[in-house]
């Protein structure tokens, strides 16, 4: 019997999208006034879905408090009130959409996390614009 076991969490970053090998003019056409060089900030929403087989002597798939914990430390403390392409090494050339911060956390979480459960992580940018990535 499998199950779905989702945290959802949260935090407040800065970003600024930008492509460096164009100009400034072609920046502001793609990303519109996401390309502010003076950075600008989202609330993002994060759940974490981690899927398995329910584990008959608790009944749980995985502990809520150890995925809490996993998720606090190694993602929220690294991300939380961040200018994420200037703070968080990742992004020092890596262009922090929710696409690529979703990839991000998925890479961070993916090795902290059993690899007989199966991880996808949903990233809210606002709470219409959302992405998930699976690991495919
Ligand atoms: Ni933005």
């Amino acid at each position: 019997m499998k199950a779905t076991a989702c945290r959802k969490t949260h935090f407040n970053a800065a970003h600024r999208l930008m492509n460096p090998a164009w100009d400034e003019k072609r920046n502001a056409e793609i990303f519109g006034v996401c390309s502010n060089p003076n950075f600008h900030g989202h609330n993002y929403d994060l759940v974490v879905k981690v899927t398995g087989d329910i584990d008959p002597d608790t009944g749980y798939v995985m502990d809520m408090k150890i995925l809490k914990e996993i998720t606090d430390q190694f993602v929220i403390q690294k991300f939380d009130h961040k200018n994420l392409n200037i703070e968080v090494e990742e992004f020092r050339l890596l262009n922090p959409t929710a696409e690529n911060i979703a990839i991000v956390i998925w890479n961070i979480l993916r090795e902290k996390i059993d690899s007989r459960f199966s991880l996808s992580v949903v990233l809210y940018e606002t709470e219409r614009n959302f992405v998930e990535f699976s690991g495919n």
